[in-house]
């Protein structure tokens, strides 16, 4: 597992946090554990406590992070963006402001516009930073970011991203890299039931999950992707990496883009509305990957654990 190397911090700049959920703990962790000076608040406060630990400060109050000169924020939706936001700028007239917000969550480019008019006019820079990659991901130091907005705030806040993970795309100004964003979801809601299909189909001819895998993994057609997900395909494992409702919130941005881009989206339209399936029966605290069990159940096949150890390709 890579954690990132204790060298001195990239830049002096001091840094704040907010959320600190599945993504938010994963990606903090690694700017503490590498050193950076970074306060941190979750509505949560016990989630974000064993930061503590890696030397970040964990405080009460959201206004006490309007004083960081970079403010990074990993929470879900737009509503909740423009919650915390707005509160952590309150005492801004007071105290100080931070010179840029880093903002990670998969969000609409309506609301991140919004954020970035609000931003702006009070002379904070602002680049839209979605991410690719769950907690192991991070964990493994695989994360990517893409990025949009002033190429010269890019390149201040670059040195962090790169302490979080692997690299980071810049896409341009404004809201790019939420479009970006969104079409990595649709796509990765597609292939997630495309690759259900076919391990079913598999399966349902004689094949064992794990075989049938092992030679897709193999294959070009494998990916990182199809790799990490084989161990929860084969064993059922089904802890949650990312959940049914953040995936159908994606998807449905999805489509919304592809409404007002005039882009005929089929595929994504279908893959939505199983989504939305799935939720209706109740399958909505485990991971998006019960995509499977409910291809399963639509074949007439009960699946079963196969209890075979398969690497998630992960490690390094
Ligand atoms: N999981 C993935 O694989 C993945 C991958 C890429 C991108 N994303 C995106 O990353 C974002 C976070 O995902 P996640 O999986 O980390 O979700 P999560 O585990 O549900 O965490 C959500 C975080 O947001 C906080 N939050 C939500 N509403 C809030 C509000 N109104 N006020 C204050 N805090 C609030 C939660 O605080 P509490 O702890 O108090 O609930 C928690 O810290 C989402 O936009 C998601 O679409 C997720």
């Amino acid at each position: 597992m890579q954690t990132p190397t204790k060298q001195p911090t990239p830049t002096k700049e001091t840094l704040g946090w907010i959320g600190t959920g599945r993504m938010g703990y994963a990606m903090a962790e690694r700017l503490a554990k590498g050193g950076c000076d970074i306060t941190v608040w979750n509505r949560t406060k016990s989630k974000a406590e064993p930061l503590k630990q890696h030397g970040a400060k964990v405080v009460n109050q959201l206004e006490e992070l309007s004083t960081r000169d970079i403010l990074f924020c990993m929470v879900s939706t737009y509503e909740d963006v423009k919650e915390v936001i707005g509160k952590a700028l309150a005492a801004g007239g007071n105290k100080g402001k931070p010179k840029m917000v880093v903002e990670c969550s998969s969000i609409s480019l309506e609301g991140s516009a919004e954020l970035r008019k609000n931003l702006e006019g009070k002379g904070i820079q602002y680049l839209a930073a979605p991410v690719s990659g769950n907690a192991k991901v991070i964990k493994a130091g695989k994360l990517t970011f893409a990025v949009s907005g002033p190429k010269a705030a890019y390149e201040k806040a670059r040195p962090f991203l790169d302490m979080i993970g692997q690299g980071s795309s810049y896409v341009g100004e404004g809201e790019l890299a939420r479009i970006v964003k969104i079409c990595h979801n649709v796509f990765l809601g597609v292939v997630t039931q495309s690759l259900a299909e076919i391990t079913i189909l598999a399966q349902k001819a004689g094949v064992p999950r794990h075989a049938f895998l092992d030679f897709l993994n193999k294959s070009v057609m494998g990916s990182t992707f199809t790799r990490y997900k084989t161990p929860a395909f084969v064993n059922l494992d089904f802890k949650v990496t990312f959940t049914p409702h953040l995936l159908r919130k994606d998807m449905d941005l999805g489509l919304d883009a592809g409404r007002e881009f005039e882009v005929p989206m089929p595929l994504a339209a279908l893959t939505r509305d199983l989504i939305q399936q799935m939720i209706g029966h109740g399958m909505t605290e485990q991971d998006f990957a019960t995509l499977l069990v409910m291809q399963a159940k639509a074949s007439g096949l009960e699946l079963k654990p196969e209890n075979k150890e398969v690497g998630d390709g992960l490690a390094s």
